[in-house]
């Protein structure tokens, strides 16, 4: 039996459904060249912002047992430098059929807007608009995504600056995810992305009394997220008609299979890639393959989005 892994996302062809998550190893064109090669489906850029940012002091990253919690920051070259980075990886991708989503953020609506605008420029396949990160409250404020008005505000002063497909990024620290999905449906989002990282949370180092990370508190992601992950993109999967990139806690095959018959068009991987490496790619499409072959399916959308049949 021929089997057809690949995936639609707004009219753009990802030769697999993986979808390097943003904020690991998106920082420069080898690397994304290097995912690409290992197995991804797509690959996103770590968030780009209007001007460079250092982001937080270290230790920004550690692995809790569970999954992991960061506090980077939105770390970035500024969207100049991210243009140069984004045309070359884009020349590097386009021989491997890899598609390119850039992911962008800003502190205000009109730097969103702006942000849009100037990458757009290197033309990247997406844009993924990052409303969601909650490493930033302090400086920025509460993320846009946890309000249906202001992420669809956000949404919308994206839509009328570029022309490319944008996927908006949501966060699952919120009551009513689907509230905020509709919002940015109605405001222009033509996919959305969830989640972004569960929390804040904390870790407390028992030795010292102290909070390890140097931000004290960090967004969780890893396996211990994955149920929740699942639960919003089904919920969100029910509620809107714009594909959704599952994203949350995926490091093997079946994790993708379980987020797919929940309904998404494609699946983020982000943690495993900390964990594993960049051929953690290859296992998971290679085990996808596997579990399609051995339950008699030729392509992802006979079992996409089939628990909502029940
Ligand atoms: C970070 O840079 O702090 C993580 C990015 C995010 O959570 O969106």
């Amino acid at each position: 039996m021929s089997l057809d892994l690949s995936v639609d996302l707004c009219g753009i062809r990802l030769p697999n459904p993986l979808v390097l998550a943003s904020g690991i190893l998106g920082t420069s064109a080898p690397l994304l060249e290097r995912v690409a090669r290992c197995g991804a489906g797509a690959v996103t850029t770590k968030s780009c912002g209007p001007a460079p940012r250092a982001g937080h002091p270290n230790p920004t990253v550690i692995d809790w047992g569970g999954g992991l919690i960061n506090a980077v920051g939105l770390p970035n070259p500024g969207v100049e430098a991210e243009v140069e980075i984004i045309a070359t990886a884009i020349e590097q991708l386009a021989p491997l059929g890899v598609p390119l989503i850039a992911s962008i953020f800003a502190e205000t609506v009109a730097g969103f807007a702006a942000v849009a605008e100037r990458i757009s420029t290197a033309n990247p396949d997406l844009i993924e608009v990052n409303i969601s990160c909650p490493n930033v409250t302090a400086e920025f404020g509460r993320p846009f995504a946890l309000d249906p008005a202001s992420a669809a505000q956000v949404t919308a002063a994206v839509r009328a600056a570029t022309t490319l497909p944008i996927i908006v990024k949501l966060s699952p620290n919120v009551t009513d995810i689907v509230a905020i999905a509709r919002a940015v449906e109605d405001a222009g989002a033509d996919a959305i992305a969830a989640i972004n990282t569960l929390g804040p949370g904390m870790v407390i180092d028992v030795e010292s009394g102290q909070p390890i990370l140097a931000n004290r508190v960090g967004g969780v992601s890893g396996p211990a997220i994955r149920p929740i992950a699942v639960r919003c993109v089904y919920d969100i999967c029910a509620a809107v008609s714009v594909p959704v990139v599952g994203i949350g806690g995926v490091t093997c095959g079946r994790d993708a299979v379980e987020m797919l018959m929940a309904g998404a068009t494609a699946v983020g991987v982000g943690s495993a890639v900390y964990q594993g490496g960049p051929e953690v790619f290859g296992h998971i499409r290679d085990e996808l393959a596997g579990w399609m072959q051995a339950h008699d399916y030729a392509s992802l959308s006979e079992f996409r989005g089939i628990a909502h049949e029940r």
